[in-house]
C-alpha cells in the first residue's frame, strides 16, 4: 500500500530535494507550504496545499484530507542573522508554528514527524567532532526555537504517544545531481551559494568573515552535507518510525570540516575562475569549529554520506548555478517571476 507523507516547507531547499527522494521510494507526497521563503517550482512531486502552519484550522484540515503516515516538518525561517534582529518571528513561526504541527497531528491521527533541527542548538561546542550528547546552550533565537521544539517532541512522546525523529543537521550544501532543483534563498546567506556566485561573476566579491581563527588556516571550519545525503538520512528516519516506532535524535554531518579558504580554493577550481576575496572582521558568535560527530546515525539509521564530500557538493551547486544563470527568469517566491541577478 502507498504510504503518505505530508511535508511542511517542502517548497524550500531541503524539504524539495526531500520530496524527490520520498517520492522516488515510493511515497506520495503532500506539500504544505506558504511560498514565503519557497519556489512554487520546485514542488515537482505531488500537490501543493498553499498555507501557512500558523493556520491551525487550515493546517488540520489539510492533514485529515490527505490522512498522512507521517510529517516531515521543515517549514521554519533559518537565517541566524535574522533571528537576532527579528527573534519574535522565530519564535512564532518555528516553534509556535511547530506546536500547530503538532495539534493538527493529534487531531488527524498522525503518529510520526521527522524534524528539521540544527546544529544552532548546541552553541559554541565544548568538545568536536560534536555529538548528540554535546550540551545544548544556543547562543541565538534561530537555535533556541529549534531547541524548545525538540523539547516539545519529547513531550509529545510522552504524553501523546507521537514519535519524532529530530535531525540535527549540520551545513546542507550542494544540489540535486539530476539538476531539476538546487540551493536557491532570497536573500541568499549561505557559504557555497555566495562563494559560487562571486566566482561566475553574479556578485563582486565574496568576504572571508575572520581569518585569526584557531584552525590550521585561520578561517572558519564547517562541516558541509550533501543535500542528497541529507534527504536520504529522511527517508531512512521514515523506515525506521514505521519499523520501529522509537523517538530519536540524530546528528547529519560527515564528521569531516571544510575551512572558508578550503571551500574558495574548491569553487576556483571546480569553475575555473577567480573568486574576488575581501577580507572582514569576525562575525559575532560565529565559532571557529563546527563539526559533527555522525557515528550515531551511520551505527542506528545505517546511513551513509556519499555525497557529502567537498568537490562532490561544490560540482552539483556549480552546475545548477550554470544553469540557473542560462535562464532568464525563475518562478520565485509566491509564484512570482522572479529575475536573475545580472553579472
Ligand atoms: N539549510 C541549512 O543548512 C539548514 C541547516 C540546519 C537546519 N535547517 C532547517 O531545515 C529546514 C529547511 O531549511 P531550508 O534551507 O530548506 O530553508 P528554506 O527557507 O529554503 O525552506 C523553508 C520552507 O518553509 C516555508 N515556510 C516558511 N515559513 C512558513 C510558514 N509559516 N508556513 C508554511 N511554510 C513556511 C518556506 O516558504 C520554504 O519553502 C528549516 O527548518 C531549517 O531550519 C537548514
Amino acid at each position: 500500500m502507498t504510504r503518505t507523507v505530508f511535508v511542511t516547507g517542502g517548497a524550500g531547499y531541503v524539504g524539495s530535494h526531500c520530496c524527490k527522494a520520498f517520492a522516488e521510494a515510493g511515497w506520495n507526497v503532500v506539500v504544505f507550504d506558504n511560498l514565503s521563503r519557497g519556489w512554487a517550482d520546485f514542488v515537482q512531486w505531488g500537490p501543493l496545499v498553499r498555507g501557512d502552519i500558523l493556520d491551525l484550522p487550515l493546517l488540520t484540515q489539510a492533514m485529515q484530507a490527505c490522512k498522512p503516515d507521517a510529517v516531515a516538518h521543515f517549514a521554519a525561517r533559518a537565517y541566524v542573522g535574522e533571528s537576532v534582529s527579528h527573534p519574535a518571528d522565530y519564535y512564532r513561526i518555528n516553534t509556535t508554528g511547530s506546536l500547530n504541527v503538532l495539534t493538527a497531528m493529534r487531531e488527524a491521527g498522525v503518529r510520526s514527524i521527522v524534524f528539521s533541527s540544527t546544529c544552532a542548538t548546541y552553541g559554541v561546542p565544548v568538545h568536536t567532532p560534536i555529538d548528540e550528547t554535546h550540551p545544548q546552550q544556543p547562543i541565538n533565537p534561530y537555535g533556541w526555537s529549534k531547541l524548545f521544539v525538540e523539547q516539545m517532541l519529547a513531550d509529545h512522546d510522552k504524553a501523546y504517544g507521537i514519535k519524532h525523529v529530530a535531525l540535527r543537521y549540520f551545513n546542507a550544501a550542494g544540489a540535486d545531481p539530476g539538476g531539476c532543483i538546487g540551493e536557491r534563498h532570497e536573500p541568499e546567506t549561505h557559504a557555497i551559494p555566495l562563494a559560487i556566485e562571486a566566482a561566475l561573476g553574479l556578485r563582486p566579491h565574496f568576504t572571508v568573515h575572520g581569518s585569526d581563527f584557531d584552525t590550521p588556516d585561520g578561517t572558519a571550519v564547517r562541516d558541509y552535507i550533501h543535500v542528497q545525503d541529507l534527504a536520504s538520512a529522511h527517508l531512512r528516519a521514515l523506515a525506521c518510525l514505521r519499523e520501529t516506532p522509537r523517538s530519536a535524535v540524530f546528528n547529519l554531518g560527515t564528521g569531516r570540516g571544510t575551512s572558508v579558504k578550503a571551500l574558495l580554493d574548491t569553487v576556483e577550481a571546480v569553475t575555473g575562475r577567480r573568486i574576488n576575496r575581501l577580507q572582514g572582521p569576525r562575525r559575532e558568535g560565529d565559532p571557529a569549529l563546527l563539526v559533527a560527530s555522525a557515528a550515531k546515525a551511520r551505527q542506528e539509521l545505517n546511513w551513509q554520506a556519499p555525497l557529502s564530500r567537498i568537490d562532490t557538493i561544490v560540482r552539483d551547486a556549480v552546475a545548477w548555478h550554470r544553469a540557473q544563470s542560462d535562464t532568464p527568469t525563475l518562478a520565485g517566491a509566491g509564484g512570482q517571476p522572479m529575475t536573475l541577478r545580472t553579472p
